[in-house]
């Protein structure tokens, strides 16, 4: 396979158009023949892609885990229903509001409340919390990754506040889907949620896990087509991480090189998607979150939940939990990020066409908080 990686452009509009099976062929040619440094050039179209639109900013979101209880059984995930090792936990609404406080003061101006699909998080609860939320801190953005409900839930949500979710399609194919999952959930109902999200008003995140259980090739052509259709303004991608207490155990040990070409391929395909570099990322390498951004990432998500609960939002195994991901570390992240040439950006970093102006505080701005 002869691909041009001299014009950003061009590539843009191919992987736009290109059909299943030679998106396939360009992630295959990536993982398995590309030279490191074809590897490198991607990335560094990726990089190019991503500032044509954000100029070099990496943008910060507080995430509070505020419960890990989960009504479902998803074959991958350490929180599944039936692992009873799991010690479960959720946070208060002064707990949630306690987290916004610290997050706030740190200089955070999007909190992301993610957790399992916990009902007794009613929408009438949830609602009270994001719209106290909104009442102190008028200038921060709520992301909600609460998995699926009803589409007047989602109305609710939004109503009360909300202005972003996450939801992964988690994988676009549906056998594969179904080796991922239990039967009573579905890639159609996953779907439909996500269109209905985009139907209220969310700005909306949708991605999926690199390495999972049966993925190959065109099951990952597949997720690019489908990212094409729905146009999240958020795509995560990370990699997937064997957690010991399902039945995906011992399942190889991932890396952070596919998941790294993902995201090139992705920010070119889109390039106006805001990308995280996710936790997993970091989780599988050290310099994984680096990495990512010098591939194409511009979002970091650091951890201002409770220490005593972190360990205890175990999706995976050896998921970070007091490094650079933790928000204590802000202004050590910050500096990591400016030392590659990236700008650190705390304002609500919302989707490039969404933006108004923002602030931005550097990072010996966050430093001097950090002291204080
Ligand atoms: N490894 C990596 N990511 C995982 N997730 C769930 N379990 C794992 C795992 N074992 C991801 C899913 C989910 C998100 C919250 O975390 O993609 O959507």
């Amino acid at each position: 396979m002869k691909i041009d990686l001299t014009d950003v452009k061009k590539l843009s509009q191919w992987l736009q158009s290109a059909e299943k099976e030679e998106l396939s062929d360009i992630i295959r040619y990536f993982y398995e023949e590309a030279s490191d440094n074809e590897c490198l050039e991607l990335h560094k179209l990726a990089c190019e892609a991503r500032d044509m639109h954000y100029h070099g900013r990496v943008y910060f979101r507080g995430l509070i885990e505020f419960t890990n209880y989960c009504r479902n059984d998803c074959y991958y995930c350490g929180l599944q229903r039936s692992n009873k090792c799991v010690t479960r936990y959720r946070l208060s609404e002064e707990e949630i509001l306690g987290c916004c406080e610290k997050g706030y003061a740190a200089g955070f101006r999007t909190f992301v409340l993610q957790g399992g699909e916990d009902m007794y998080f009613t929408d009438l609860r949830l609602c009270r919390i994001i719209s106290k939320i909104k009442e102190k801190y008028p200038d921060c953005a709520v992301t909600l990754s609460i998995g699926e409900r009803s589409k007047q839930s989602y109305k609710n949500l939004f109503d009360a506040g909300a202005d972003r979710y996450l939801l992964r399609h988690e994988t676009a194919n549906e056998e594969h889907y179904r080796k991922l999952h239990p039967a009573e959930l579905s890639l159609e109902n996953r779907k439909r949620c996500l269109y209905n999200l985009k139907e209220v008003g969310f700005q909306v995140g949708s991605g999926f896990m690199v390495d999972s259980p049966y993925q190959t090739y065109e099951t990952l052509a597949e997720d690019f087509i489908f990212l094409r259709e729905l146009k999240p303004h958020m795509i995560g991608i990370g990699p997937f991480i064997p957690h010991r207490h399902t039945r995906f155990a011992g399942y190889y040990n991932p890396t952070s090189r596919h998941t790294l070409i993902l995201l090139s391929l992705v920010r070119i395909m889109l390039p106006k998607t805001l990308l995280p570099a996710t936790t997993a990322l970091g989780s599988v390498d050290k310099q994984g979150q680096i990495k990512g951004f010098a591939a194409g990432a511009n979002v970091i998500m650091p951890n201002l939940s409770p220490f005593e609960h972190r360990a205890d939002y175990a999706l995976y195994d050896n998921k970070l939990y007091t490094g650079l991901e933790a928000a204590e570390h802000l202004a050590l992240l910050m500096r990591n990020i400016e030392s590659i040439g990236l700008i650190p950006d705390l304002s609500r970093g919302d989707y490039v066409d969404m933006q108004k102006a923002g602030v931005s505080v550097s990072s010996d701005e966050a430093c001097r908080k950090e002291k204080n």
